[in-house]
Order: C-alpha cells, then structure tokens, then sequence
C-alpha cells in the first residue's frame, strides 16, 4: 500500500516469491524490496508495483555506494530515486560501506575505517543521496571480518556522530552485530547500549554460518550469509536492542538458498512475539 508505514515484523521481498505474494496476499505486515532486483525487470516492476497497493514496503538499495571516496554512483543513484518516487516507500536504506572504485565494481560490501576523514566523505555522500532522494537515509551497520589499526572511533559511536550530522537515521541489523562482535572480539552488548535510541528507524535480522578460521586453528569466523534460521544469539541480542530502544520495525533477511515463504512469515511471527512483549512492558 503506497505511502504506508512499515510496523511490526516484515520480510524481505525476493524474486521467487513475488507471484506467489501478487497470487495468495499472505498476512505479512509489510515488504522490504531490493530495488536492484527491480531494475532491469519491467514485468517484475509491475508485479511489484500491484503489491505495494496493499503493503508497506521499505525499499533497501545495496547499490549507492555512500563510502567510496570517489563518490556515489550518480546514474544508480537516479535510478533508485525514480524507483523511491513511484513506490512512495515508508523507509529508503542502505549500507555503511564501499562497493565502486574509479569505475570498478565490485560485488561486495566492504568496509571502512572509522576516522574524522571517513565520517567527512561519508556524511558528504549522504548529504547528496538525501537530497536525490528527496527523502531522509537509513543507514545500516555492516558485517565485519576486519577492522582498521587506524580507525579512531569505535563503530556506534561512528555512527551515532554520522546520524547527528548528515540528518541519517540509522538501521540496525542486529545479526551484523552478533557477527562483527565475534568476528573482532568486541562486546555486542556493550555496542548495542552505545547507539542513540532516538536515531533508529528499523531492525534487521539474518541467519549466519559459523566457520573455521583459516588464520587460526582454535577459533570460528561468522559469516553473513543471510541463507539461514535468525540464530538464537541475534534473537537474545535483539531483546537486548528492544529493551534499549523499544520497538521497531524488524525485518527478517533471507538472500539465499531462499526457503518456502511460510518459512519466513514463521520467522517474523517470533520476531512480532518479541515486539508484543516489549510493547507490554512499556
Ligand atoms: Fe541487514
């Protein structure tokens, strides 16, 4: 439903299960849609189209760019844009890290160090995608499996100076936490407790696998791969978010080896139970 706000739990909207939405209408409270995914897909835009008249949708780019240091990518970012004003989505999101290089792209999300000069280029960057867009940023933490001897801040405190500047709000993907936290030996706790609750606008929660380092025989990498159950570690970090920021909308992420739909709608009822109980205690 064009112009609705997105509340409780939502799934990710992918492209094998896009006519079964358009056909059966199932009771999920809103979509988030890859606008990527749209874009070189007339018949799949319609589609999309038809079902935004009786959803809420979030529209959730992994395509602009905002930590190249050369720059967003202009024609992409004009691209999402038209797409943004035709769907009149609730929220526009994406991620804190860089995937273009002088022309060059690559297929991934990378990461960035945190540094007075970073926060510079990248609420510059957002500056620009806000006024393409016409519309307020939302602004995801990352999956990290490196950090940077030269980064001078921790990560929330990047971001929350990030929101306070450039007017982003911020997306927390309670799953990249977990992992980050694991994969750098951080307390995700502690990181939860450090972002303003005032700046978050919506929640993420993915699977992950766990693997062998290749570096170290005793200990075990993360890895985002969003092709899993929400493990029980980001379901006891996400109470800890709620119980900090209170509720939001949460959207459950599934990218690959993409099970049943009613696998997912059972995911996002666990996460509307943990919504319910956390309305109830406020
Ligand atoms: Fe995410």
């Amino acid at each position: 439903m064009i112009g609705r706000r997105v509340v409780g739990a939502g799934i990710g909207l992918r492209l094998p299960h896009l006519l079964e939405v358009a056909a059966t209408r199932p009771p999920v409270a809103w979509f988030e849609i890859h606008p990527e995914n749209f874009l070189a897909n007339p018949h799949g835009r319609e589609v999309l189209e038809d079902i935004a008249r009786d959803y809420p949708v979030s529209v959730h780019t992994v395509g602009v760019s905002v930590g190249s240091a050369h720059g967003v990518d202009r024609a992409h970012l004009a691209r999402v844009a038209e797409m943004v004003a035709a769907l009149d989505p609730d929220l526009v999101s994406g991620h804190l890290a860089w995937s273009t290089h002088e022309g060059d792209y690559l297929n991934d999300l990378l990461p960035l160090p945190y540094t007075e000069e970073t926060l510079n280029v990248v609420a510059r960057h957002l500056d620009e995608v806000q006024s393409a867009l016409g519309r307020t940023f939302v602004l995801e933490n990352p999956s990290s499996y490196v950090g940077f001897a030269g980064s001078t801040m921790r990560e929330p405190e990047f971001l929350n100076r990030l929101a306070a500047s450039s007017g982003c709000r911020l997306l927390l993907d309670v799953s990249n936490v977990v992992i980050s936290a694991h994969n750098l030996g951080y307390d995700p706790v502690a990181y939860v407790r450090e972002i303003d609750p005032g700046a978050v606008a919506e929640l993420h929660l993915g699977g992950f696998a766990e693997e062998e380092d290749p570096a170290t025989a005793e200990q075990t990498i993360l890895v985002d791969t969003h092709g899993a159950v929400v493990d029980a570690k980001s379901w006891a970090l996400y109470e800890t978010v709620l119980e900090h920021l209170g509720p939001r909308p949460t959207l459950i992420e599934w990218d690959n080896d993409i099970p049943a739909l009613h696998t997912l709608m059972a995911e996002a009822e666990t996460a509307r139970g943990h919504l319910e109980r956390c309305h109830a205690t406020r």
